[in-house]
């Protein structure tokens, strides 16, 4: 079927703890699915199920079936007929995540399934509540014994802790139980395409780093925005808000990777130490130049209590105190239940000492990472004709066009690294420390002054939202 391309030649077990929830139907099933039918499962492999939910074997195949055949089409040909051959490598397991006599037997199951050789790579897709109790029991089972088998890595989900003293508390347990090296802590926008390429953008390329920097450059915004709301997470949603879900993870890693300096080497540890030094120089969040917002229906979802001051919408602007970004700002917004889905970063330069000609724009490079991945450089051009007239034009690089290979999803892509053991697109302990110093005390004073945000219109526009009175909205709206 299927050509192997570097396939990891160790027969592997693949525990997705936490199977019958979203994030395992959503992502892990799917990129698994992918993952075998490109060939980069090892030929001997088996997927099993955690969770407490009662299903057996043959009712968690009818639900990964659903999930590939109805909710993730496959593609036709040699992967629709793949879908057969994958089921008959999925497992169930039904157990309790505080009883390490269930993860006893699973490790039992699993030595009958993929011998007693196999690696073993334990997922933790669930709420982060249970992440201690479950490592704790995993250790008392035995399973992230080394000694015992080729390897055993384990894959932690976000959010890790709630704010600086949780999370390294969190980290210091969670160091007893496994050690660093075989802890893989997972951002999935580390895995994304067009944020894996900040690094060859930024530092492949001769004519960005003149000008990567305060002298030309005026302001930086990194905007994530989706058209949706909680969807059936709400529970989870309103504990954390959106500051804690997406901007303490996803947004700071965008913003470091477009704020560091040149790694020495390319290696795991010199890219997090540069990362680390930015978000280290990064001044905390605070309350006069941020605002939170939430959406008009929110309290109304099952789950979340009517009383609540959960914030889903945030917009702040964070300042880089190196000598190369002092003084430049850091636009950040994220929001549910926008207009449209897209996550994009856009760095403006700054304006030409003399306006030389009418009707040019300041020029901006736009990295769109979500949807359509693209580049967008936007440069004054002469309008053809008699007259010197110019106008803002786009230079663009569309992924779509440009590459002819689909891109690999962000969990397919860091499945395939925890299996050939390599950390490099996983975060580091300094590193989510030093993001966490980020928003902490701007939630711990949110958390204390228990001030319910303003509402805003279900699918509005991100940046109208909100706009500060000396602000304009962006280039091409309204
Ligand atoms: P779910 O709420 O769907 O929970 C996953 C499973 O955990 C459930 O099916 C349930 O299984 C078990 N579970 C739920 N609540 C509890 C509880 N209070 N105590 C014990 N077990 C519980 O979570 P998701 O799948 O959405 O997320 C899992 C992890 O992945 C989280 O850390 C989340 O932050 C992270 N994540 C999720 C994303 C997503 O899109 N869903 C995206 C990025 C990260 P059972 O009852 O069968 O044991
Ligand atoms: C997750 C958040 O980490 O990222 C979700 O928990 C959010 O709330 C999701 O929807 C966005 O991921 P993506 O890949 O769809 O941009």
């Amino acid at each position: 079927m299927i050509g192997a391309v570097n396939r990891p030649t160790t027969p592997t077990s693949i525990v997705i703890i936490g199977a019958s929830g979203d994030l395992a139907r959503k992502k892990l099933i799917p990129a698994l699915f992918h993952l075998f039918c490109n060939g980069f499962l090892p030929e001997r492999f088996r997927v099993v199920g955690f969770a407490r939910t009662p299903l057996d074997d043959e009712s968690f195949r009818q639900e990964v079936a659903e999930t590939l055949t109805t909710r993730f089409q496959p593609e036709p040909g040699e992967c629709a007929l793949a879908v057969g051959h994958f089921l008959k490598r999925c497992h169930y397991h039904q157990g309790q995540y505080t009883r390490a006599d269930d993860f006893r037997t699973l490790g039992r199951r699993i030595e009958g399934l993929a011998g007693p050789r196999s690696g073993l790579l334990l997922y933790m897709a669930i709420p982060p509540d249970v992440f201690l109790d479950t490592a704790r029991s995993i250790r008392a089972a035995g399973l992230a014994d080394e000694e015992e088998r080729p390897w055993s890595r384990v894959v932690i989900e976000k959010p890790f802790g709630r704010d600086t003293a949780s999370s390294s508390e969190l980290t210091r347990a969670l160091g007893k139980i496994f050690s660093e090296n075989q802890t893989y802590r997972i951002d999935h926008y580390l895995g994304k395409e067009a944020i894996q390429n900040l690094l060859a953008l930024r530092f492949g390329n001769r004519i960005l780093e003149p000008l990567w920097n305060r002298e030309h450059i005026e302001s930086v915004e990194i905007c994530f925005s989706e058209d949706i709301g909680t969807q059936g997470r709400a529970g989870y949603f309103d504990r954390f808000g959106i500051i804690r879900d997406v901007v303490q993870n996803h947004l700071l890693q965008a913003l470091a990777l477009v704020a560091m300096e040149q790694p020495i080497r390319l290696t795991p540890g010199e890219i997090a130490r540069e990362k680390d030094r930015v978000l280290r120089a990064t001044r905390p969040m605070n309350a006069a130049s941020t605002l939170v917002g939430q959406y008009e229906g929110y309290r109304q979802e099952p789950g979340v209590p009517e009383d609540s001051i959960t914030e889903t919408f945030v917009r702040t602007t964070l300042h880089v105190d190196t000598p190369r970004w002092y003084g430049v700002p850091f636009e950040i917004t994220a929001g549910k239940a926008l207009a449209e889905r897209k996550t994009e970063i856009l760095v403006r330069f700054r304006d030409l000492p003399v306006a030389f000609f009418p009707g040019a724009a300041t020029n901006t490079l736009r990295i769109r990472i979500q949807p359509d991945e693209e580049i967008e450089l936007q440069l004054n051009n002469k309008v053809p004709g008699m007259n010197m007239t110019v106008t803002p034009v786009g230079l663009n690089m569309l992924y779509q066009q440009e590459f002819a290979t689909a891109l690999p999803e962000a969990y397919e892509r860091l499945l395939l690294d925890v299996l050939r053991g390599d950390r490099s697109l996983f975060i580091q302990q300094e590193e989510l420390a030093a993001a966490w110093e980020v928003v902490t005390p701007y939630l711990q004073e949110r958390e204390r002054l228990l001030k319910r945000p303003p509402e805003y219109p279900y699918g509005c526009q991100a940046p109208h939202i909100f706009l500060r009175s000396d602000e304009t909205p962006y280039p091409g709206e309204e």
